[in-house]
């Protein structure tokens, strides 16, 4: 067995998902009468769904009861298991799938460390989550990112210490998630965005062959 484990984001690292949570969050916000860019999604990706609310209101200068804030949470996450429940692989994102198998041919294990409550749903919808030896989502935190605590349960299930473990994330709240839990962070996207991952990357298509070997003892 490996020394070393892999912790993967799953929104923006294994599938396009922002799309899907744009829509609906632009839908809310022009239900509720203001302009949600795709430069203000930017800011809710890797936070939690009550989070990502939060900013949206403020962006808007909205105050709502506790009472509507739940029902819009449920509003808007049913539109956006509209269109995930139209998922299929082909929305895996490119680079995703030749990783897992260069991480299975090396014997290095791997889970998933998502926000999201629907982290299981999505990868079933594109066939990859009987890859996965683990999955922590955002019903098994109690913390949300940029706490460390999705990543330190993933630790456990790699049943490694957080040094052996190199996340991969999209988001500025993943990546210094990954760092307070003094794992590697590798930035996937936009190196100016996610300047303290340690490693970064456009894609997942760019990591070079072994690049791994550089972290097994
Ligand atoms: C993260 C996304 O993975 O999951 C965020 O990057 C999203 O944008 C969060 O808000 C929660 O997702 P869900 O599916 O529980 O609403
Ligand atoms: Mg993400």
């Amino acid at each position: 067995m490996s020394t070393i484990g892999v912790i993967f984001d799953l929104d923006g690292v294994i599938v396009d998902t922002a799309k899907y949570h744009y829509l609906a969050w632009k839908n809310l916000a022009d239900n509720l009468g203001f302009e949600f860019t795709e430069a203000h999604n930017e800011l809710l990706k890797g936070v939690s769904r009550v989070t990502s609310l939060e900013i949206l209101l403020d962006i808007g200068k909205v105050q709502l009861t506790e009472e509507k804030k739940q029902e819009i949470l449920i509003s808007k996450n049913e539109e956006y298991l509209s269109y995930i429940k139209k998922m299929n692989a082909d929305e895996i994102l490119p680079g995703a799938e030749q990783l897992l198998d260069t991480l299975d041919a090396l014997g290095i294990k791997y889970v998933l460390g998502s926000a999201s409550k629907n982290a299981e749903l999505i990868l079933n919808q594109v066939g990859l989550y009987h890859r996965f030896h683990g999955i922590v989502d955002g019903n098994s935190v109690s913390k949300a990112k940029p706490d460390p605590e999705v990543f330190l349960i993933g630790a456990v299930k790699l049943n490694l210490p957080p040094k052996n473990c190199i996340v991969f994330e999209d988001a500025i709240a993943g990546v210094e998630a990954a760092n307070v839990a003094h794992m590697t962070s590798v930035g996937i996207g936009d190196k100016n965005t996610l300047q303290e991952a340690d490693f970064n990357f456009n894609s997942l298509t760019e990591i070079p062959e072994g690049f791994f070997s550089k972290f097994i003892i």
